[in-house]
């Protein structure tokens, strides 16, 4: 686990796969249970973030290319790390977080085709450290995702990312599964096509482990310093 003494647990997938309606079901189950949650997201999450969040979800940047959509998410991300998520682990919160490194490995990098190495560089500038202690790849066919996604937009118009094709969409959920393979201590799969009820249950049994393991390495301290 990283040195911070909160816990960092990222949500993944494509559009549609339910990441945010899981996030606050564990942030619930997380409260109830008496811990300091953080609910955040990206892009976006600091005020100087969500002014970028702009700018990338409604299409402005996208005739400048890739790189430079990259390199807004990475400064966005880097701002919401400085700004808000380091503080909060350091301050011992969970700090549950919608998207992160790894929507920008895969929509940016394999989607968007840019070098690994670019992606890389600007991810570790971006984050300083800051690795997820936790990342759950909420998977589910492109076509089911897009079908959610579309229904829940149909009073918004989909944004400048889910109106791309199926393909690319198809060819997303593969990187994350790859990514998953990659890095199995940090990601789990959560099959994300089954009820709301049965996906919440598979991630409080993921992460609740890891919440013990943080209170008791905090009663550990506490002792050894008293
Ligand atoms: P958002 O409205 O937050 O939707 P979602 O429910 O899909 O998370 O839109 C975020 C969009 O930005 C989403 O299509 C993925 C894309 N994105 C990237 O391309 N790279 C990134 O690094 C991040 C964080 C998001």
């Amino acid at each position: 686990m990283a040195e911070h003494t909160g816990l960092f647990v990222t949500f993944e997938g494509g559009e549609g796969a339910g990441k945010s309606t899981q996030i606050r079901r564990l942030a619930d189950q997380l409260r109830r249970r008496g811990h300091d949650v953080l609910m955040t997201r990206e892009p976006g999450g600091s005020p100087g973030a969500e002014a970028v969040r702009h700018v990338l979800l409604s299409g402005a940047a996208e005739e400048f290319g890739v790189r430079m959509e990259a390199i807004l998410f990475a400064a966005a991300r880097n701002d919401h790390v400085e700004e808000v998520i380091r503080p909060a682990l350091e301050s011992g919160a969970i700090v549950l977080c919608d998207r992160f490194i790894d929507s920008s490995r895969v929509y940016q990098g394999v989607t968007g085709n840019l070098e690994p190495d670019f992606i890389e560089a600007l991810q570790r500038i971006a984050i300083d450290g800051v690795v997820p202690d936790c990342t759950l790849i909420l998977d589910l066919p492109a076509e089911v995702g897009l079908k959610r996604a579309r229904k829940r937009s149909a009073e918004n118009a989909p944004d400048r990312f889910e109106r791309e094709e199926i393909e690319t969409h198809e060819k997303r959920r593969e990187a994350y599964l790859e990514i998953a393979e990659a890095e199995p201590e940090r990601c789990r799969v959560v099959n994300a096509e089954r009820p709301e009820e049965e996906i919440a249950e598979e991630i409080l049994a993921i992460v609740e482990p890891m919440v013990r393991e943080l209170r008791s390495a905090r009663a550990a301290s506490t002792e050894s310093v008293g």
